[in-house]
């Protein structure tokens, strides 16, 4: 085939990381943008040269000459856009989390397979050289059985606001936003352990703190202070493979300072991938730590995105296996449902 026609759908901030990768592709044309701003959408086309701009996807979807798009919108429109595309021919990188719950993850997945076209879901952290090589140690055995693993990417002051804040909008707070990608982790790495239960709180007494002083935030681009989202959240879920994870989140929480640690126990070894990766295990009855040495950039935002956009295209021009199938977004948003149902009714869920 020639190039790939790309249509970005949801021209804020996260599609500058989708155009970082596709703009380094040669094989790879950005013909059309879309955002309901049509400010915003007309200097996103300027600044990337990119010839059709649209404030409506039903109309850009009409193009016969787009092959795929990206989907870099609010949560909520993460189904309606995807399914529109999948409906037109077109192929979806849509991003995490996959869609508002469970439900909607649902129709996107069937549409899918309906249309057959394919639909990744943008789980970047699996694209960095901490997760591939911590990936292949497990799969090679390093580990041996896994049994435990914690994870947790925490906040002091970071409610982005607009509608992130907005559960409408969002579906909700750090859980679906931040929860998402570590949880994601941890099912990926551990080789997709289905969760048979989880039991969650979720805490909403700080609310989002716009009067704190001193320091800077990350605030959405149509910034407002509405806010109808939990603050923080703690989870134990439970796996069919028997392994048991704990996870917590927040946005904004009375902690020193902000963290995000991702740790995985087997019967032969530990490992930490983040904040730095190192296995933990013993030798001829000694206890031994180890340090892989590992690129510095190979794990970065931008570098995740770069190898995101990669895959996705040689998905589609060479029959590349997609490692981030629809389905695992499906996953994920049934464990989210169930982490807010749990913390509403005050119970375990199972599923
Ligand atoms: N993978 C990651 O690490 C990562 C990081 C940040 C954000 N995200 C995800 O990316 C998505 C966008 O986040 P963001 O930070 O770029 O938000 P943003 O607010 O900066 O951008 C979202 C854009 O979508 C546009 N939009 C809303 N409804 C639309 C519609 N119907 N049609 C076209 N455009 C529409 C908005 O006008 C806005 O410009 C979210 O789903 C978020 O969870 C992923």
């Amino acid at each position: 085939m020639g190039k790939v026609k790309i249509g970005i759908i949801g021209t804020g901030s996260i599609s500058n990381m989708h155009m970082a990768g596709y703009t380094r592709l040669e094989n790879v044309e950005v013909v059309a943008a879309c955002d309901i701003n049509e400010e915003r959408v007309k200097e996103f086309a300027k600044r990337y040269h990119i010839p059709n701009v649209f404030t409506d996807y039903n109309e850009m979807l009409k193009m016969k000459d787009l092959d795929a798009v990206s989907v870099t919108t609010w949560n909520n429109i993460h189904a309606p856009a995807s399914i529109a595309a999948l409906n037109a021919g077109k192929h979806v990188l849509c991003e995490k989390p996959l869609a508002l719950n469970a439900k909607q993850a649902q129709e996107m997945v069937e549409a899918s397979k309906k249309s057959g076209k394919l639909l990744m879901v943008g789980f970047c952290r699996r694209f960095g050289e901490n997760a591939i090589a911590l990936k292949e140690m497990i799969d090679n055995g390093d580990l041996g059985n896994l049994y435990y693993a914690k994870t947790g990417c925490l906040r002091r002051w970071g409610n982005p606001g607009g509608w992130f804040s907005d559960k409408k909008r969002s579906g909700g707070g750090p859980v679906i936003d931040l929860g998402v990608h570590m949880i994601d982790l941890i099912r990926y790495l551990s080789g997709k352990p289905k969760a048979v239960s989880v039991t969650a709180s979720t805490f909403n007494s700080m609310g989002m703190r716009p009067e704190v002083k001193g320091i800077q935030k990350y605030n959405s681009a149509d910034y407002s202070e509405f806010n109808d989202v939990e603050d923080c959240a703690t989870s134990i879920i439970k796996f069919d493979n028997g392994m048991t994870l704990f996870f917590e989140t927040s946005w904004v929480q009375n902690i020193k300072e902000d963290s995000l640690y991702l740790e995985l126990f087997g019967d032969k070894a530990g490992a930490k991938m983040e904040p730095e990766f190192e296995l933990y295990e013993s030798r001829y009855n000694y206890l031994r730590n180890t340090k892989p040495i590992l690129d510095p950039n190979g794990s970065g935002f931008e570098h995740n995105f770069i190898e995101e956009t990669k895959h996705f295209i040689s998905c589609i021009t060479d029959g590349t296996k997609c490692i981030n199938p629809a389905e695992d977004g499906l996953e994920l948003m049934k464990i989210i449902d169930a982490i807010y149902q749990s913390a509403e009714t005050g119970h375990e869920v199972i599923l």
